[in-house]
């Protein structure tokens, strides 16, 4: 049996249109996702929508539709983007499915059948647009402390789940499992939250009614971080699918999110799932926050990168690109187009494109676009070999730990290498002496095994040029990573065509939106 992957993205809410944050996410994942299934895993990849909760009430409300309208209007703007990204996820769930109600409730049941789920009344301050209850000694001058905003004081009949209960067992899960949060000062956030004293947590409402009935009293609906955490089992046809995908694909090896929804995902989700005992993720992974040309992306400020047009201004690959290559996976960053249009003129035209355009002419002017063979190997040949091998390695290890900017680096490393290799060896001038043959030969075979390499690598985060790569080297299109850092696989005598262009130089002056 293959080894199984399951990454999910964080489901979006649907009151508002995919940006580049949302972007930002899912093609980490789908990045990860490609690069496990040329590993062989098989791979249950996750995304879809959260529709229901207070948020999508009003938003709704405020433009003259139903919640379900607004959902319905909103979800193929997702699933739009992600094929035009090049996405390829393996489900999409909206959590306004029944397969997902079904779910929902049954494990609220679950719990309350089992007294983690009881009857009270809740007092507090709410944030509406984060959804979520404040105490007043957590609010900064009234407002709430995640996003600044005002807050009402809401008191209402709610059921609360017993989160006080688990809170020493997640303490323990999390303190010998180093792993589990990632990266570790988002660990460490964690820690002294958990460690301060776990409260019960209010997962009902009847001051709304857009969201999924609690099962023989609807009147309430579910809290809606309930509701669309439990996503992650509902997609896998929790509780029925008991033998099917549920028992394959779960606990998921990551849940990959942004950092502003860190506590729900590493302190609620985890002690509802103690509490159903049901595993817990392996990992949750939180990236940082893009702001946008040093300021904070907000529709207020009319400064929401809009992927939509940067993929038809940029093209699909420089943009997967760049996203993962400018900044390391958990910190900060930001956005600029200048920063954009750098990246592309000189990772992607001059060091890739280069490599690519010169190689593969060269081996039609000198041999016809036919692969000579590599004959006696002097030390500048094996350094070459090595450094292969070597940077290989290293992408594997740096890819496991979603340390995606630092496995590009190891790849443009073996770019600048091919690239210097060219200029010493000058094929050009060894072209011009008859007795050099056999050693232009030998040049040609390495730059081209090493191209074979780079397109292997960079194929997760550039599909289409990966894809490109292998037919310009004759090479079958499902052909995977599983001899990655293997050398000499290319066949003598393999058909090399002409690389076509495929990274335009963009004028830096054209970088405005
Ligand atoms: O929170 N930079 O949905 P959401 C980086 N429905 N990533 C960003 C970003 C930015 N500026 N803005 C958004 C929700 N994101 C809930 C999730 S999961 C069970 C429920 C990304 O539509 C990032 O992944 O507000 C963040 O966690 C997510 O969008 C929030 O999406």
């Amino acid at each position: 049996m293959p080894n199984t992957f399951y990454i999910t993205t964080p489901i979006y809410y649907v009151n508002d249109v995919p940006h580049i944050g949302h972007a930002y996410t899912t093609l980490a994942c789908d990045v990860l996702a490609r690069y496990k299934r040329s590993r062989g895993f098989e791979v249950f990849f996750l995304t879809g929508t959260d529709e229901h909760g207070q948020k999508v009430e009003k938003a709704a409300l405020a433009n003259g539709e139903t919640p379900i309208e607004l959902a319905d209007r909103v979800m193929p703007r997702f699933q739009a983007l992600w094929e035009k990204l090049n996405i390829e996820n393996t489900d999409f769930i909206r959590t306004t499915q029944q397969r997902h109600a079904k779910g929902v409730q049954k494990l609220f049941l679950h719990l309350k059948e089992q007294g983690d789920i009881f009857l009270g009344t809740y007092e507090d301050w709410y944030c509406t647009p984060c959804e979520t209850f404040w105490t007043e000694t957590n609010l900064i001058d009234g407002c709430c402390p995640d996003c600044g905003r005002p807050t009402e004081k809401l008191q209402e009949e709610s059921y609360f789940f017993r989160m006080s209960k688990y809170q020493q067992q997640l303490l323990e899960h999390i303190e010998a499992n180093p792993d589990f949060i990632q990266p570790r000062s988002r660990r460490n956030e964690v820690l002294s939250f958990v460690r301060e004293g776990l409260r019960d947590l209010s997962i009902s409402r009847t001051s709304f009614s857009w969201g999924i009935k609690v099962p023989d009293d609807d009147k309430h609906v579910l809290y809606v971080w309930f509701d669309a955490l439990s996503n992650y089992i509902t997609a896998l046809g929790y509780p029925d699918d008991a033998k099917g995908n549920f028992a394959k694909f779960w606990p998921a090896d990551v849940h990959v999110i942004g950092k502003d929804i860190l506590r729900f995902h590493t302190v609620y989700w985890p002690t509802f799932l103690l509490a159903a005992g049901l595993p817990l993720p392996k990992k949750v992974f939180a990236h940082g926050w893009w702001t946008v040309e040093g300021k904070k992306m907000s529709k207020s400020m009319q400064n929401v990168v809009e992927p939509n047009m940067l993929v038809e201004k940029y093209g699909i690959d420089p943009i997967r690109y760049f996203l993962l290559r400018e900044v390391p996976f958990g910190l900060d960053g930001d956005f600029s187009h200048s920063s954009l249009v750098n990246r592309i003129n000189s990772d992607l035209a001059n060091d890739l494109g280069n490599l690519l355009s010169r190689c593969t002419a060269m081996v039609n002017k000198y041999f016809d676009g036919i692969l000579p063979a590599a004959q006696s190997c002097n030390e500048e040949d094996e350094a070459l070999v090595e450094l292969c091998r070597e940077r290989m390695e290293t992408v594997d290890k740096h890819m496991d730990a979603l340390a995606f900017n630092k496995a590009l680096t190891s790849i443009w490393e073996i770019i600048s290498a091919a690239n210097r290799y060219i200029d010493t060896n000058a094929p050009w001038t060894l072209a011009k002496d008859e007795s050099q043959h056999e050693r232009l030969g030998t040049v040609m075979y390495n730059l081209i095994e090493t191209i074979r390499l780079v397109g292997l690598s960079i194929e997760p985060f550039m599909p289409d040029t990966g894809d490109k790569i292998k037919e310009t080297l004759g090479l079958s299109a499902t052909e995977g990573l599983e001899n990655l850092s293997a050398w000499g696989q290319i066949e003598p005598g393999s058909t090399i065509k002409k690389a076509p262009p495929m990274f335009p130089r963009i004028d830096p002056k054209l970088t405005q939106c």
